[in-house]
């Protein structure tokens, strides 16, 4: 059986006294829930990771950054490393995010960077792919997500790809309420695993867990996570209410 993941995916949110409550309510009602085979992530601004570990250590979440430096360390300002992420036990880190493509001009050769330094440091990767509006418009979503994950995880060998988590994001559905359906997401989903298959071989593809996102929420998330190719969710709005996100959580 796949591993299941549900990762919250916080972005620019929270002042210190709100992450600290949302933490201690994700606790909560995370300790009383049933469901142990599926790991719950948070991913909270840099500046709270070491609160959020001291309450993973519980456990019950498991604590993930948001971005990494594609350097190994020296005079990057502003840049947090994946040697530090991996000192402070934090397990996961999201990359190639679209905000970060869109705003800081990642490019898939960066998001193959960080990759390598994460693996490298022992920090599991959730590598974000998915097509904007008009790509699905016309019809270039297949081409443009297989170009993504090829140009930014294909040059791993196979004991590395293992590692990786995906997150299929499409880019129309981020924040705006409009949800892949849960066919879409399926569609993608067994394209991403093919397209894997083809790449690494059965096996390998067989064990990828791939992740949706995109308007995710606590009444949608259980359609979407029982499509057969669809491991778990990437969640952004829904994950900074802490009873949406345990429901998610609880969706499989
Ligand atoms: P929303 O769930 O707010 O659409 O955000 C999804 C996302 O970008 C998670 O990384």
């Amino acid at each position: 059986m796949r591993r299941k993941l549900v990762a919250g995916n916080w972005k620019m949110n929270k002042s210190f006294a709100e992450a600290e409550d949302l933490l201690n309510e994700l606790y909560d009602a995370l300790e009383s829930k049933t469901s142990s085979n599926v790991d719950v992530v948070v991913c909270p601004p840099s500046i709270y990771l070491e609160m959020a570990v001291d309450f993973s250590e519980t456990g019950i979440i498991s604590v993930g950054a948001q971005d990494v430096s594609k350097y190994e360390n020296g005079a990057y300002t502003g840049e947090i490393s994946a040697q530090m992420l991996n000192s402070m036990q934090v397990e996961y880190c999201i990359v190639g995010h679209s905000e970060r493509r869109k705003y800081h001009n990642e490019t898939d050769a960066d998001i193959a960077q960080k990759t390598n330094i994460l693996l490298k440091h022992e920090i599991t990767p959730i590598v974000c792919c998915g097509e904007v509006l008009d790509e699905r418009e016309s019809n270039n979503h297949f081409n443009v997500v297989k170009k993504q994950i090829s140009d930014s995880l294909f040059h791993l060998d196979p004991l590395d790809f293992a590692k990786v988590i995906i997150a299929y994001e499409p880019v129309w559905a981020i924040g705006t309420g409009h949800t892949a359906t849960p066919e879409q997401a399926q569609e993608m989903h067994a394209f991403i695993r093919q397209t894997v298959e083809e790449k690494y071989g059965k096996e390998i593809a067989k064990k990828l867990p791939i992740l949706y996102g995109g308007s995710c929420n606590a009444k949608n998330a259980h359609d979407l996570f029982t499509q057969p190719d669809v491991d778990g969710g990437l969640i952004g709005g829904a994950s900074l209410v802490a009873q949406d996100f345990v429901t998610i959580a609880n969706a499989f």
